[in-house]
């Protein structure tokens, strides 16, 4: 099982755990870390939600053999594929969301930190979303939301370039709450999503919605939007070159593209 899931103290935790192909997410991955967080959000004796990966790997994105084998449905499918469910999950969790970003986040492995809560990150992180080098387009709302947080100037090197950053630049322009040593990063995480079995659920509730409410509706517009590029990129000839070049170790060829 690439997902694990335990809950203890209040705390449900999902463990990404396909070490072997540094956590890429696959359909299955993302089916069993939604059903584990609308789970999390039926039992009363959750908390919070704690995300975390492999010492050394939070998540490579979505397992790019998936992308060509099984890529989200286009038009009135695309919402109903599971990356898209995972997607409404993780927006739609009432309870507070903590991630421990144990090492490389790449492509949602980013994206999804968006959407959480609390954020920590060791001090071996490297977190890109190489969207545009990978010939797609940016996704779950992070052309909306990246641009908010760092200015416009600093989201074109993150995703017209792909620039990858560490995890003092992602506390610096306030995706992540603090850098930590790698060995300390899942456990501080877990004691601040500890924290909220002493606060009162109602109120913790409550003030999560209303904390995002107000860019909600265009995240989820955006979301739909960027979804709908995104799978047409997705069967596009310069995205197989940069998919066949990732599996075959070598440098894509833009080159012949207009
Ligand atoms: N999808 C599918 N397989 C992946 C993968 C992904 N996203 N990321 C890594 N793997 C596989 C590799 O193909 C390799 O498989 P192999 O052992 O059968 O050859 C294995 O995982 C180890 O990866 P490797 O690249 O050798 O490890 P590394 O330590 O040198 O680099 C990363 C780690 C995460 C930096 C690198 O694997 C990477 O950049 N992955 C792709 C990230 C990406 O573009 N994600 C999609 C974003 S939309």
């Amino acid at each position: 099982m690439s997902i694990k899931t335990a809950t203890l103290n209040g705390v449900a935790t999902i463990e990404i755990a396909r070490p072997e192909k540094k956590n890429a997410l696959t359909v299955a991955m993302y089916q069993a870390m939604t059903d584990a967080l609308r789970g999390a959000v039926a039992d009363s004796a959750v908390r919070a939600v704690l995300i975390t990966g492999q010492p050394g790997v939070f998540t490579s994105g979505n397992d790019i053999e998936d992308f060509m084998a099984r890529p989200p449905g286009q038009g009135s499918d695309a919402m109903d594929s599971p990356v898209f469910l995972f997607m409404r999950a993780l927006l739609e969790c009432d309870k507070p969301v903590v991630a421990a970003v144990t090492g490389a986040a790449i492509g949602i492995g980013t994206t999804m930190l968006l959407h959480c809560d609390f954020v920590y990150v060791s001090d071996e992180a490297r977190l890109a979303m190489p969207f545009v080098s990978l010939g797609l387009v940016p996704e779950y709302a992070s052309s909306l939301l990246l641009p908010q947080l760092m200015g416009q100037a600093r989201a074109a090197e993150k995703l017209l370039l792909g620039d990858p950053f560490t995890g003092a630049e992602a506390v610096d322009c306030g995706l992540a709450n603090a850098v930590l040593p790698a060995a300390e990063v899942v456990g501080h995480a877990r004691r601040v999503a500890e924290r909220f079995n002493s606060l009162p659920p109602g109120a913790v509730r409550e003030a999560k919605q209303l904390l995002r409410a107000p860019q909600r509706q265009a995240i989820l517009q955006t979301i739909r939007s960027e979804g709908e590029l995104f799978a047409k990129r997705l069967r596009s000839p310069e995205a197989m070159e940069a998919f066949q070049a990732f599996f075959q170790k070598r440098k894509p060829d833009f080159s012949k593209f207009d």
